[in-house]
């Protein structure tokens, strides 16, 4: 049949969930359905923390649950609501959301659709993130979209679980679409790459806001809370995303993954550009330069991240300890949390995020900002949450990254920090030298980068040896530390085989044991301060009959004769060497991937952005 007869609108939802209550199975799908008639049917990418209260008091209204997911309660309860008000005639789609998601505690961005409103869309957020693309056929009137208030109707939360629940009253009458509607199509998506392809015009919109879709026309409302006061006029912003669709696409690469991998000469440059003087030995970081006074007076320097984006703090850390003389705490951001960890009004935090929304990162950042810190925000996605509660930020600019597995992200973020450190040592004398010797090292940091891709034949033989084995360890120590990390975390992530990540100092405390002429071993042995050190390693694992891999600098012979097989990569200063070791270990999980039959760009389990805690 053709719809756009019938219908003047159309408009659907649909959600790839990641599993966090229950299984991964057709019952716990979404949408989740309030019943068998599918009164109510919602999409939700989060946690409910109070999910099991709800669902006990809606099981007591003799409710029956299908499902194991936390979702499906909002489904339930938003037909509960319904189903008991008085005087349904009068309710609107958005009102009854707004009634409900009072109830909800926890992180949510939520989607509802009911055959009770046909053709409207409901959606709202708290603590997940939530886009709207415009796609309009002709250029939009206005760049910034109004806020519909409506009425504090408090007391509601409380009296909900003994009585029936308050709804908020409607005292916005009027409407406020930005265009005709037959010309505009809207899009609710978690995040701006899930819609590039169909526009690049979106708002972000922020906790508590509740966006319809009615007779084709948007809307975007709050309840009024003391928090708003003065703010009625308040609006939001349609923002023009720079993302060009190709920079999502592929290209003549198998996979994202691989195409991120081989972008990292140009990606670094783009960290770069505009930023690096070269030839005056200059940096100027334009997100953070107006804070630099507030930044070299604190008491400490934090840096609080997840996964790989963390890696990129501990492969920076003792540049930053060198640049800055300040004490440099590096922490997982679950762990961060889990510890309350001081914090004071003169620290200053750090927050890398590659997509600016993971949830723990951005609980401890706002940790942090209670504690009256200074925020920095370092992410690679424009608008994102943690840009826009960050007080001031860098962008790593590395270009949109759809592998789940980071890896331009990585060399960015490292890159990113490196200038950091170089703009916050700028005026001192005793530094110049170095600062002099890095930035020469970050010049030469592209073509250096192209070199070792060229490598990738011999990269992919190194894996056809590897592929079938159940372990790999990643030993190194200093500057290459990080890579042992991230090398490690890129193998299992990928390969879903076990690996570590070790320290070399530590091998004499555990991981010896480990050794034998089977174990696969790869060791990073590069010229630097901790060179002698890392040879003592090598022969230690040597003397237990380990045959290591290593990954050493080109031209030394001394060390590649120590072994069969070795990746040599270019020499740079110490503090980037990292940079060179960890691409072939980049390069190294994509193709054990390949050969094991993984998809690289989705590994099993994970999600690209993790936006529940
Ligand atoms: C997920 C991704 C990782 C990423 C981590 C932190 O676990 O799979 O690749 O490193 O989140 O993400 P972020 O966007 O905060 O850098």
């Amino acid at each position: 049949m053709d719809y756009s007869k019938v219908f003047e609108t159309h408009c659907g939802i649909a959600h790839t969930r990641w599993a966090t209550h229950g299984e991964p199975n057709w019952v716990n799908t979404h949408p989740q359905s309030s019943g068998n008639e599918h009164d109510f049917v919602v999409i939700h990418n989060g946690i409910l923390t109070n999910y099991k209260d709800i669902k006990a008091f809606l099981m007591k209204k003799g409710h029956v649950f299908d499902s194991e997911t936390d979702t499906e309660c909002i489904a339930k309860l938003i037909k509960h609501v319904f189903d008991t008000h008085k005087d349904q005639s009068k309710l609107s789609f958005r009102e009854l959301v707004e009634g409900v998601v009072q109830q909800l505690e926890g992180a949510f961005a939520l989607a509802f659709k009911s055959s009770r409103f046909p053709g409207e869309c409901v959606v709202t957020r708290r603590g997940s993130p939530l886009v709207i693309g415009v796609k309009s056929k002709t250029k939009l009137a206005t760049d910034r979209f109004p806020i519909l208030f409506s009425k504090d109707h408090r007391g509601a939360s409380n009296s909900f679980f003994s009585s029936a629940l308050t709804l908020p009253g409607d005292d916005t009458s009027t409407l406020a679409p930005v265009g005709n509607h037959k010309e505009v199509e809207y899009f609710f998506a978690s995040d701006a790459s899930a819609i590039i392809e169909h526009t690049n015009q979106v708002i972000f919109l922020e906790d508590d806001d509740v966006a319809a879709v009615r007779n084709g026309m948007l809307t975007i409302h709050r309840i009024h809370r003391d928090q708003d006061e003065g703010n009625e006029l308040q609006s939001r912003e349609i923002t023009t995303l720079k993302m060009e669709i190709q920079e999502i696409m592929k290209g003549n690469y198998s996979s994202f993954m691989q195409k991120e991998i081989f972008e990292q000469p140009e990606s670094v440059m783009m960290t770069m550009r505009g930023r690096v003087k070269f030839e005056e030995q200059q940096i100027l970081l334009g997100g953070i330069k107006d804070y630099m006074q507030e930044i070299r007076r604190c008491r400490r320097l934090l840096f609080i991240a997840c996964g790989t984006s963390y890696h990129s703090a501990i492969a920076t850390r003792q540049l930053l300890e060198e640049l800055t003389e300040l004490p440099v705490m590096v922490d997982l951001a679950s762990d961060f949390l889990d510890r309350s960890t001081p914090v004071f009004r003169d620290d200053v935090c750090f927050f890398i995020s590659q997509s600016g929304e993971t949830a723990d990162t951005l609980l401890a950042l706002r940790y942090c900002k209670q504690h009256g810190a200074l925020i920095v925000g370092v992410t690679n996605t424009v608008g994102s949450t943690i840009c826009r509660e960050s007080h001031c930020g860098v962008h790593i600019n590395a270009g949109p990254e759809i592998g789940v597995a980071s890896t331009k992200a990585y060399t960015s973020q490292f890159i990113s920090l490196v200038m950091f450190g170089l703009m916050m040592s700028e005026d001192r004398i005793s530094k110049q030298a170095r600062r002099r010797e890095i930035i020469e090292g970050l010049k030469q940091l592209p073509d250096q980068i192209k070199e070792v891709l060229e490598m990738d034949d011999q990269i992919n033989a190194l894996a056809r040896e590897l592929y079938q084995q159940d372990s790999f360890l990643v030993m190194g120590r200093g500057y290459n530390y990080a890579t042992c990390l991230e090398g490690a975390l890129k193998i299992k992530e990928l390969t879903y085989m076990h690996s570590e990540g070790i320290l070399a100092g530590e091998l004499k405390h555990g991981p010896l044991a480990l050794i034998d002429k089977k174990m696969p071993v790869m060791m990073i042995v590069t010229r630097d301060p901790v060179f002698r050190k890392c040879w003592n390693a090598l022969e230690q694992v040597k003397a237990r009959k380990g045959q290591p891999f290593l990954i050493c600098n080109k031209g030394d012979t001394e060390t590649q004769q120590q072994v069969d097989k070795f990746i040599a990569v270019p020499h740079t200063v110490d503090c980037l060497q990292g940079i060179l070791t960890v691409i072939p270990m980049q390069l190294l999980s994509f193709h054990i991937a390949v050969l094991r039959g993984y998809d690289v760009d989705c590994p099993r389990n994970l999600a690209k952005s993790v936006t529940v805690e």
